[in-house]
């Protein structure tokens, strides 16, 4: 067994990163190889042989003196003060430019828009400072919160710490990565138990639709915009996220053999312990939460007085009604005359909605096991699988900046451990503005 799973490695089929964890492994090749950051196979939904291919990279349209928006460039803070209009009356460089074939666009609703409209390039393959600008410049997220998004988006192994860009979407792990042959495969914000988790909003399950977590689902959003009585607000969204916690866990229980073919060249002799923990639900899973709190948070226009409203909502995630009541998708665009909210949306802001939101309606957090039954997880404030309704303000106030900074695990067995690269890159862009927090201590293995 040990060296039918070296000999995967050795051949260049990067297989799972449980694989790592499998007794007589030596753990350290994947770690000199970063095998283990691949979670998903080479074919298939968001793989790089279906990842669009632009030639023509151009980076997003920068913000200008006739138009500074919140003035963020480079990375760094801009003004921090929202409520005006985005994209401004006569900014055509902003203006929404639907994506054409050869443009990757992913799971998230809010850079796809970003990207449709330029504020990212347009070919969805970004990098930090387009991320940590744009972010200011459209939404007014505080730059304490872009910071850690952006930094989670690339270190999750979504992107590349070193040339600091990220493929929005599918694996383009050849435009992303400063050297393939070293850094393996980065396969964007679809690449599955890292920023990217079971029991999305809008979004499939992974292994239950053969890899597409990424593509819109008008059913979900049908079904997210009834629970939430077209009223997309906390209470709204919370229950809908534990609907979608109970619908994951149940039609995650399948057998793997529909998934890859790639699995089964491990599996006959000694079937691993986790090949049927389709569904989990990680501490990365708390990012959910704070993804649901943008729709009542930084998606809400003055023009509409900030109302968490369908208008706003469908025209964010693309949704338009069809004739028979069903949803289609149109692409992201951020709505007519749309302004946005006032005062910057701060990582303390997030961290606390998420905890509201799921103390609203708790779920456990921890995965499907091969026997049929959910095992629990520990991570932080999360104990035996919960976060208990006594969490203290400082540990609330960690709850992110500990995710980006410590070694994560992204399934009942196995960690993403962060590279020393990754780590090294986290610490150098969240240092100057966390380090006040008493946060735990990074770790590295
Ligand atoms: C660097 C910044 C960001 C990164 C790397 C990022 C990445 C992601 C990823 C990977 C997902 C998929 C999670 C999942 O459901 O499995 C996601 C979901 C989402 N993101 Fe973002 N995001 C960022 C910023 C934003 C912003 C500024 C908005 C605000 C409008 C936003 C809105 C959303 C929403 C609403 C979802 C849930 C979509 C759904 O489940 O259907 N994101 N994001
Ligand atoms: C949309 O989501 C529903 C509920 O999970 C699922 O049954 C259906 O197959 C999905 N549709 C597509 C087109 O993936
Ligand atoms: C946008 O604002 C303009 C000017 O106030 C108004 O004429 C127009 O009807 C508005 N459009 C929408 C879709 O609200
Ligand atoms: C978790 O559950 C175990 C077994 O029920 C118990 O011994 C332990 O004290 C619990 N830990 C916490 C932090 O609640």
């Amino acid at each position: 067994m040990k060296h039918a799973i070296i000999s995967l490695l050795v051949s260049g089929t990067y297989a799972f990163p449980w694989v790592a964890d499998q007794p007589g492994v030596d753990s350290s090749l994947f770690k000199a190889r970063r095998a283990y950051k691949r979670q998903q196979t080479g074919e298939g939904a968001g793989g790089p042989a279906t990842c669009p291919f632009n030639a023509n990279h151009v980076a997003a349209a920068p913000v200008t003196s006739k138009y500074p928006y919140n003035n963020a460039k480079n990375g760094l803070p801009g003004n921090g003060k929202g409520g005006f209009q985005v994209p401004a009356t006569g900014d055509t460089a902003h203006a929404f430019v639907a994506p054409g074939p050869n443009d990757i666009r992913g799971p998230c609703p809010g850079l796809n828009a970003a990207a449709n409209h330029n504020f990212l390039a347009h070919d969805g393959v970004t990098t930090f400072n387009e991320l940590v600008d744009a972010q200011q410049n459209i939404y007014n997220v505080g730059y304490d919160l872009a910071l850690v998004l952006a930094v989670l988006g690339l270190t999750t192994a979504d992107g590349d710490p070193v040339t600091e860009k990220l493929s929005i979407g599918c694996d383009a792990t050849t435009r992303t990565s400063v050297n393939p042959a070293l850094t393996g495969s980065e396969p964007g914000l679809d690449g599955h138990n890292k920023f990217e988790s079971d029991s999305s909003l809008t979004r499939n399950d992974f292994f239950t639709h053969n890899g597409d977590d990424f593509s819109f689902n008008g059913t979900l959003f049908g079904m997210m915009d009834k629970t939430c009585g077209s009223n997309f607000d906390v209470a709204g969204l919370s229950l809908y996220r534990k609907q979608r916690w109970h619908q994951s866990q149940v039609e995650n229980s399948v057998s793997i053999t529909r998934f890859s073919n790639l699995m089964l060249l491990v599996v006959p002799a000694d079937p691993p312990p986790n090949a049927r923990q389709n569904f989990y639900f990680g501490p990365l899973a708390l990012l959910l939460y704070g993804a649901a709190s943008f729709l009542y948070e930084l998606m809400p226009s003055g023009t509409h007085g900030y109302a968490p409203d369908l208008a706003t909502i469908s025209s964010f995630f693309g949704a338009e009604k069809q004739s028979d009541g069903t949803w289609g998708f149109v692409h992201e665009k951020i709505p007519p005359n749309w302004t946005n909210r006032v005062s910057p949306y701060s990582g303390t802001d997030v961290n606390q909605q998420i905890v509201t939101m799921y103390l609203e309606n708790p779920v456990l957090f921890g995965g499907n096991t091969a026997a049929g039954h959910f095992d629990t997880l520990n991570f932080g404030a999360i104990k035996n699988g919960t976060i208990s309704a006594d969490i203290t303000s400082a540990e609330t106030a960690c709850l992110l900046y500990q995710l980006a900074t410590q070694s994560v695990p992204s399934s009942l067995n196995g960690v993403l451990t962060p590279t020393v690269d990754a780590l090294a890159f986290a610490l150098q862009k969240l240092g100057p503005e966390y380090k006040n927090l008493g946060c735990p201590t990074a770790l590295t293995k």
